[in-house]
């Protein structure tokens, strides 16, 4: 699906109810500004990614093979083993077997691939049969990348044959090539889809009577986003990009400390030829392949002119291990001690691949594998809703001595528990102030009622502390009310712009077929996605983010405080533009009345995105568009009085007079 731009909502003007009288209470005086506003971040409004609900493989990660490379197991999901996601194929009469070994692997950390021992190939051969994250989704006329690890172990060159198919051995596009030795050896080639399919699979056979190992199968579309190999869904990047994200958050979450010591997350794994990463058990009960890696991640947030923001676990386990997660060891657990030497070397390490000179030892490495210049890292998060206990400290104060002296210039983001209040959030908050942490860390999922209710969180908060950094937040649901919500929070976070650095909607994505989270902020299928009404709410923010606050602009004519009405206004000084959001999460139309007298940088051009429905009103994959922005001029003079709809989230743009 088509996320519609602002421009193609601009010339797409759709009629909606919308009044205001032409009284007009404020004066544009030449020379004057009344409030210059407050700074606020230029850093507000990012992206949370983790590798949750299918949200790499079989999601961003535009990989098309399940279990490619012959590493799913039981440690994974009790069902599993090397084979799932794969039938083995002897159509035509052929016979042979088949069997998972790990003799002679292409790499150590890929240990497992699949040996067919053909003893005849009838009409149409025997090999292995991919269905794909829930079949593979195939567009007429698209090109896929197809290649394949191949090990000839009998004697002579082996025809391979390889086919899109659909049922009743329909086929959509094929491909052939011919062992050429012994030695394990990377087969390339391009299938050419003929037709559009939801469901397709994969088939690989040998048309001869042989004996062949195969491993690190995969298909990827050559329309990737930016067409980039190993790269990324196209639909799923565009819609993160088209959030304007000012920065975005990896790998998680709780996939970062990870179920147990062992499945703690390690950069270093992720990086260098794919076949060679070392994969892992999802904390979310799955499979990491990690093609989607530290260099893929720090490359999309370049591509997007998103600030990196890497989180690596504080030498810590989720204290949840064992518990609410599947397999693993039995709550928190802290590294031996006599081990974070080197894992706090792994962490200087990540600061030098992403930024040091080609020169350094991990600057050249991410220099070989394409990229030369530095990746600009800013900010590095240590932690993730850690139980704040003794262990967890001490790990954290190493790492955070260690990174502070030798790069004093990162800026590190500290954790306060998984909740905005309680026990870990006070001891967090008197960690951090103990060793004056620049950034903390907090998260919050609520209900609804929360969000409107804790429109004042941050008014009163120290201001020579911490600043904030809300990693994960939702609303629980992914409904308008959720939305606006949402939204009413966030004119919060921009009043408080000068203590609230960051702030990142979560999870970001959700495969509708294997969500083991709700609500997310885009789900999808293996075809096609939806952004929710929350992402549109998300997106007016981001783009509208202004780096100056301007008070007491709009006054609601309830007269006491109604929790269900907000507002917020900023300059963004770029563009000299004011920006007004103005939430009304309530049943009943409310007047709003806009006071910029004093502004003399305002022209007439006034644009109004709108977003407004039934508190109960929601996105779904067969009604993406039910709740979308809409956008339309209205005059400058008009704001006067304006008639906030019931259930509607409206921002509203006044152009400087230059623009
Ligand atoms: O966002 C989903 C999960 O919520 C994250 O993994 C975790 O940090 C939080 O509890």
């Amino acid at each position: 699906m088509h996320i519609m731009s602002f421009k193609t909502l601009f010339h797409s003007i759709i009629i909606f109810t919308f009044f205001f009288t032409p009284r007009i209470a404020f004066s544009q005086k030449a020379g004057t500004v009344k409030n210059p506003g407050k700074p606020i971040s230029k850093d507000l409004f990012g992206v949370f990614f983790e590798d949750l609900s299918y949200a790499a493989d079989g999601g961003l990660y535009a990989e098309l093979v399940q279990n490619r490379s012959f590493e799913y197991s039981p440690s994974d999901r009790k069902q599993w083993n090397p084979l799932t996601g794969w039938e083995y194929t002897t159509e035509g009469y052929g016979y042979g077997t088949i069997s998972v070994e790990s003799g002679h692997p292409i790499s150590p950390n890929n240990p497992h691939y699949v040996v067919l021992n053909i003893d005849d190939p009838g009409q149409q051969g025997v090999g292995v049969t991919n269905s794909g994250f829930d079949g593979i989704a195939i567009k007429s006329g698209e090109h896929y990348n197809f290649s394949i690890y191949v090990r000839q172990i009998s004697d002579k060159p082996i025809p391979v044959q390889v086919q899109l198919r659909g049922n009743k051995g329909i086929v959509y596009g094929t491909f052939s090539f011919k062992t050429q030795d012994k030695q394990w050896r990377k087969y390339s080639g391009v299938v050419l889809a003929n037709q559009n399919a939801d469901s397709a699979k994969l088939t690989i056979v040998a048309k001869q009577k042989s004996k062949l190992a195969i491993d690190e199968v995969s298909l990827f579309p050559q329309n990737t986003f930016r067409n980039e190999p190993n790269g990324l869904r196209a639909d799923l990047a565009q819609a993160i990009t088209e959030l304007h994200p000012k920065f975005m958050r990896f790998p998680g979450g709780c996939l970062v400390h990870g179920d147990g010591l062992d499945n703690i997350y390690r950069w270093k794994n992720t990086i260098g030829p794919v076949e060679q990463r070392q994969q892992q058990r999802n904390i979310w009960s799955y499979h990491q392949s990690v093609g989607l890696g530290f260099y893929e991640y720090f490359r999309f947030c370049e591509d997007i002119g998103a600030k990196p923001l890497p989180v690596v676990a504080a030498a810590v386990s989720c204290q949840n291990s064992g518990g609410t997660w599947a397999i693993g060891g039995t709550g928190q657990k802290g590294l031996p001690v006599a081990d974070m030497k080197s894992y706090i070397q792994d962490i200087l390490d990540l600061i030098e691949y992403a930024n040091g000179p080609v020169t350094s030892t991990w600057g050249a490495k991410r220099a070989i594998a394409g990229h030369p210049k530095p990746f600009h890292l800013q900010y590095i998060g240590i932690g993730n809703e850690d139980a704040q206990t003794d262990q967890f400290r001490d790990r954290f104060k190493m790492i955070y001595d260690a990174v502070r002296a030798k790069h004093p210039e990162i800026t590190i983001i500290g954790t306060v528990g998984p909740a905005p209040s309680g026990k870990d959030y006070d001891l967090g908050w008197k960690f951090a102030d103990n060793l004056s942490v620049p950034v903390v860390d907090e998260h919050f999922y609520e209900k609804p009622e929360w969000f409107l209710n804790n429109n004042n969180r941050y008014d009163t908060y120290r201001r020579q502390n911490s600043q904030i950094y809300i990693g994960e937040y939702a609303s629980w649901g992914n409904t308008l009310i959720n939305a606006l919500s949402e939204a009413a929070f966030m004119t919060s976070l921009e009043r408080n712009g000068d203590i609230v650095r960051m702030a990142s909607y979560a999870p970001l994505l959700a495969n509708l077929n294997h969500t083991s989270w709700n609500p997310n902020l885009i789900y999808f299928n293996n075809k096609t996605m939806v952004p929710t009404v929350n992402y549109y709410v998300q997106q007016l923010f981001s783009v509208n983010q202004g780096d100056k606050y301007i008070p007491n602009v709009v006054a609601f004519d309830t007269g006491g405080r109604d929790s269900t009405l907000a507002s917020s206004c900023v300059l963004e000084s770029q563009t000299g533009d004011i920006i007004m959001k103005i939430v009304n999460a309530g049943p009943n139309a409310a007047l709003a009345k806009v006071d910029l007298s004093g502004y003399d940088t305002l022209g007439a051009k006034t644009t109004l995105h709108i977003l407004k429905g039934n508190a109960s009103d929601k996105n779904t994959i067969d009604q993406p568009s039910n709740i979308i922005p809409l956008t339309v001029d209205i005059s400058f003079a008009d704001l006067a009085k304006y008639k906030v709809p019931a259930y509607s989230f409206s921002v509203i743009r006044i152009r400087s007079k230059t623009d």
